[in-house]
Parts: C-alpha cells; structure tokens; sequence
C-alpha cells in the first residue's frame, strides 16, 4: 500500500517529510519522491525515484541545494506500489498540474481517469506520466480560480474511484489540502504545525492525538490550524483519538526484523488483548466494544465472518468457537466473494469482519454489502480508528500493538483470543454453563504463557529449518481446529520464503494431492495432542509411504508421532480450542527461519503489501 505524509509548520519541512516516509517503509514500495513549496518562487521543487528513500535521499542532496527549499515551510511525500504505469522516475510521485504549480500524491485508483486524461490532452494538457494520479494534478488547475480548497473540492467531485490525497500550491505556501475516499488519511495537529499521513506510524512521533478523516472529508490546513468540511460540503469536527502507541513500538527493539519482534511479542500482545476482558468468576468475558447486552446477543441466530489471507484463516478457528460454544449457525467465506454471490442476510446475522489493518478493501467491501442487507457488523482490527472498525460502528481491538511486517503474526494469535472471548461471551447467553465458562476463560488467562513457552522452542525449530530450506515445495497438513493453522503455516512459508506451499485437510490428501508427495516434498503435519489427532497420524503414516519427510507439530510429551514422523517440533500442551496459537507461533518460527536461510527481504517480500486496499 502506497505511503502520503505532508507537513505544514515552522520546522523542518524536508527533514519531517523524509522521515515520515521512512517510517512508512514498511508498507512495500517501488518508488518515493517528494515534493516542496518555496515562498515566493511559482515552480514546485520535486524530486522522486524509483527505488528506496535512501535513494531519494540521494537526489535531494544533490538537487535541492538551495537554502530556500531547505527551509520550505510546507511540502509532500509519497512512497508508491505500482499500480497503474512501471515504478519509475515519471510515474512516481508527487504529480505536478502542467503549470508546475500544484503537486499531488495519491493513494487510491481513480477509475475514470483514461476519460478525464482524453478531454484534458485534448484541451492541451501535456501528460508526462502513465498514472491515473496525474489526471488529479492537471484538473486542480484545471479548477483553480484562486482557492486552492476550492479547487480541489470541485476536482474530486469529477473523480470516480477512491482516493487519499495531499495537495500544496506554489501560490498557497502555507496550505495543506488532504481528503479522503477510501484510503486513510490521518491528521496530526500540534501547536504551530499539522501533519497529514497515510498511516499514523508517520505521525506519532509528533503527537498522539490524532483525527482520522471520513470518506468524503477535506481538510484545509495550515501551520497548527485546520478546517474539516464533510462530503455535504459543511463544516465538520472530527474527534481526535489518543494513539496509545509510541515510535518505539514501531522500532525493531533491537531484533533483525519487525517480524521476528512481533513473533517474540506475542505474549505481551495476547496479554494485552485480554486485558481486563476476562469474568472467570461470572464464566464469561466482557468486550464492551461490541456495545451488546446479553439479550441482543441472545437474538443473533446467524454469524457471517468476512475476511482475507491471514485473518480469513483465524476467522475459521472463529467459526469453529460459534458453532461449539454458542451452537450458532457460522459461516466464513472469502470477503471478496462476499458481495458478488448476493449473500443471504437476515434480520438477526451478524456480520465478522476481521483485519489486521483494518483497510483491506475487500474486507471493507463485504462490510459495506453488509450493512447494505441490514445485518449488524463487528469489527475485530487491530488499528485504531481503521476504516473498517468505523464503518462497522462498534466491534473488538485487539489491541496488539503496530504489527509491521508484512507477514501477520501477533495479529492472528490475538484475533484467536478476542474470537474465543466473543463466542463465550454469546454461548452464555445460550447452553454454555457458568463452570464451562470458566473454566475457557481460565485457559484463557493462561495464553501469554502458553506463547511464551512456545517462543523457548525457537532453536529446535532454526535447526529443523536448517534441514529443509533448500526445498522448493511443501505440504501443511491438519484437522480440526488443526486445518486452519495448516493453511496459515503454509501461507506463512509461502509468502515470505517464496516456497511453494500448499495447506490441506489432512483427510483431503488422499484425494489427489498425494499424489505429488515424494522424498523433496516436505510434509507439516499440524498434530497437537486434540481431538482428531489419531486419524492424523494415519494420514502421516500414508505421507512416509510415499517417501516424503514428515515434520510434525506436536505436544509436549505426545510420543505417539514420534513413529510417524521425521522431525518432531514440540509445542505446550493447552486445551483443543486454544491449540492453533502454540502451534502457528511454531510455524511463524519456521517460516522466519526458513526465509532468513534463504536470505530473503523478510519484512517487505517481494509483490506484498502490508495492507491490501485495492480489489
Ligand atoms: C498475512 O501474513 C498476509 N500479510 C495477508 O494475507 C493479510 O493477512 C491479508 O491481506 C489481510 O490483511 P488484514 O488482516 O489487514 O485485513
């Protein structure tokens, strides 16, 4: 996902601008650039580049030399994933109108743009770029009759598509315009300077008190003031939220990567994420977030989860917790699915949505079709002030601190929790008795230390990967509760190895897949001591037959898979409902270890985004 930051203020404009897209990194780009008002002169200055900031740096070094743009007091950046055009000089951004005096960065698509760009060529307009952002660029000017703010407004109003955009002028030095339709925009207000940023990593470091944008706002900012105007065009006032974060959480804290930090703080997140949720002597949980009595949750009779990638596979742990606690008819399907196959909401569904970032597109689109029935949503994000946790309106944070890596971890062991705590929470407004309760809810309490001690097994888990990582294809095999942690080790392995991984219901490999098995292909067998576990090592035992090496995943103590398998990585033991979270921090392991023996870019992989806000 692309990165915007914009600052406006007595400081250093170009210095804040560089290191809020630093702190943007993480998210995956191709290219960066940077854009400078300079009171008095009518040309912007910009510099862009494919590549790293490092080497935007580079060239801003060597280009702006003057003091005058050292000392601009207003400017933007951008860090761009390609979406429309090559990541190259031209298409990076910041876009400038043809009269170089306005600059644009994007975030977004906007899908009318070849139709705008064919009328304004033929007006005159000389494109110098393949993007569909530039179009935004020429139609400001295009607009402009001496008001920037203005301007703008009526430019979007020709925009089909989503946006999240900043905006300066050569002839307005001391404003920032920003908007919003679809793609975050956060502002940050201090005491003689605002900070516009795609994400508030970019921000926090200034302040903690932050207004996130709605669809449809524009802001028009200058040095510690601002105004808000909604999509009806009138003035509004956003409240700020307090971001309980700070930039050291955002630092690697002394680890190789964000994401082996956020491996290793799992227990801390989970312990977080549980915090004050759990009623062991009432046999239930409180989530105040959902803002549901006991009789509303009694009345719901159907749950629909949406989700993608990571969270799609905690929302199947998810579906597994309704139907057992709270013997509610669930569903899950892929969020993308979800509004083209016309789904079947009724009075009392109840919609899921989970996400990590709360801005995957899909996910906020299945949320959209589902208010659009009537159902009731719950967001389960872990970013505050996301777009799908407002849009929900009400829902759980996880609360698991800034995951950065690209690679989700503490999020899906965290999303685990706040699912089984919710499902409680609903199976005991039904069957579910007190003592059952909490006796779950204790079992609860005891996660952080249940993903503590996984996280001592790292070293037996390195030397199983030293064994393995030249492989090119592996299988993850599972059942039960044991089928979704197979299919998030894989996607584990996968996306940040580049090995071809495949995650299988163990039962289902008999069905055609065995058929690739043989002495280079790896098999993951996911096989905690629970429920289901016997016919898994059957299917282990059908594995070896056909020479592949079996890696098991296992409980402490369990000596049973000991036959069946090559290699044995021991996991603690917990109850059945609770084992996905031992066991995919287990594979998390692997997979960082794997990756690194490869020498691959684990924290950014190659073709990923941290968050995914385009179809
Ligand atoms: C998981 O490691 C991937 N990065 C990806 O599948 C991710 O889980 C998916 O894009 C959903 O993201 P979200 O939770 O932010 O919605």
């Amino acid at each position: 996902m692309c990165g915007i930051v914009g600052y406006v203020g007595l400081r250093d404009t170009l210095g804040i601008v560089v290191s809020g897209l630093h702190r943007l990194e993480y998210r995956g780009y191709d290219s960066a650039g940077i854009a400078l008002c300079v009171p008095g002169k009518r040309q912007i200055s910009v510099v862009k580049t494919p590549g790293k900031i490092s080497d935007l740096e580079t060239l801003i070094a060597a280009k702006l030399v003057s003091d005058a743009d050292r000392t601009a007091p207003i400017g933007i950046g951008h860090t761009r994933w390609a979406t429309h055009g090559l990541p190259n000089e031209a298409n990076a951004h910041p876009h400038l109108s043809m009269n170089g005096e306005i600059a644009v960065v994007h975030n977004g698509i906007v899908e009318n743009y070849a139709a705008i760009k064919q009328r304004l060529t033929q007006q005159g307009y000389k494109f110098s770029s393949d993007t569909d952002t530039e179009v935004i660029a020429h139609l400001i000017q295009e607009c402009y009759q001496g008001d920037l703010r203005s301007a703008v407004a009526t430019a979007l109003k020709k925009l089909e598509g989503t946006y999240g955009i900043a905006v300066v002028s050569s002839r307005h030095p001391d404003t920032l315009v920003a908007a919003r339709k679809g793609s975050p925009i956060a502002v940050g207000i201090c005491e003689d300077e605002t900070l516009v940023a795609s994400d508030i990593s970019a921000i926090v470091n200034y302040t903690k008190q932050v207004i996130f944008l709605d669809d449809g706002d524009l802001l028009t900012a200058k040095a510690g003031d601002v105004d808000i105007t909604s999509s009806k065009n009138v003035p509004v006032t956003r409240p700020p939220t307090f971001v309980d974060w700070d930039v050291g959480q955002i630092e690697k804290g002394g680890y190789e990567h964000f994401m082996l930090k956020e491996i290793h703080e799992q227990p801390q997140a989970i312990s977080y994420a549980i915090r004050g949720r759990l009623l062991p002597d009432e046999g239930t949980t409180k989530l105040s977030g959902m803002q549901m009595d006991p009789r509303e949750m009694a009345r719901i009779d159907r749950i629909s989860i949406a989700a993608c990638g990571t969270s799609f596979y905690a929302g199947m742990v998810g579906k597994y917790y309704f139907e057992d606690f709270a013997s509610i008819p669930t569903e899950i399907e892929q969020a993308a699915e979800f509004r083209y196959r016309n789904p079947i909401i009724q009075r009392d569904t109840c919609m899921l949505a989970i996400s990590q970032s709360g801005e995957t597109a899909d996910t906020l689109a299945a949320v959209r079709e589902a208010k659009r029935k009537g159902s009731m949503v719950l967001g389960i994000c872990n970013v505050v002030g996301s777009t799908i946790a407002r849009e929900s309106g009400r829902g759980v944070y996880l609360h698991a601190g800034p995951e950065i890596g690209v690679a989700s971890t503490k999020a899906f062991t965290c999303q685990v929790a706040v699912l089984a705590m919710m499902a409680i929470a609903f199976g005991r407004t039904r069957r579910l008795s007190t003592s059952d309760g909490a006796e779950m809810v204790k079992a609860i309490s005891r996660l952080p230390d249940i993903a503590r001690r996984t996280l001592e097994q790292e070293d037996a888990i390195r030397r199983v990967a030293e064994k393995y990582a030249d492989c090119e294809d592996f299988f993850y095999i599972g059942r039960g509760y044991m089928f979704p942690a197979a299919l998030e080790g894989a996607l584990k392995l996968k996306e940040i190895s580049y090995i071809h991984a495949e995650g299988y219901h163990a039962a289902e490999l008999k069905h055609g897949p065995i058929a690739l098995l043989q002495k280079e292909v790896p098999v993951v067998a996911t096989v905690a001591d629970i429920a289901g576990k016997e016919k898994t090592l059957s299917n282990m035992q059908e594995c070896r037959a056909r020479s592949a090496p079996v890696i098991a995943i296992a409980t402490e103590g369990d000596d049973s898979v000991n036959a069946v398998s090559e290699e044995v990585i021991r996991v603690p033991k917990c109850p059945d409902f609770l084992s996905p979270v031992p066991v995919v921090i287990a594979e998390q392991i692997f997979a960082y270890h794997m990756a690194r023996l490869r020498g691959c870019p684990i924290d950014q992989p190659r073709n990923l985004a941290k968050s995914v806000t385009v179809e």
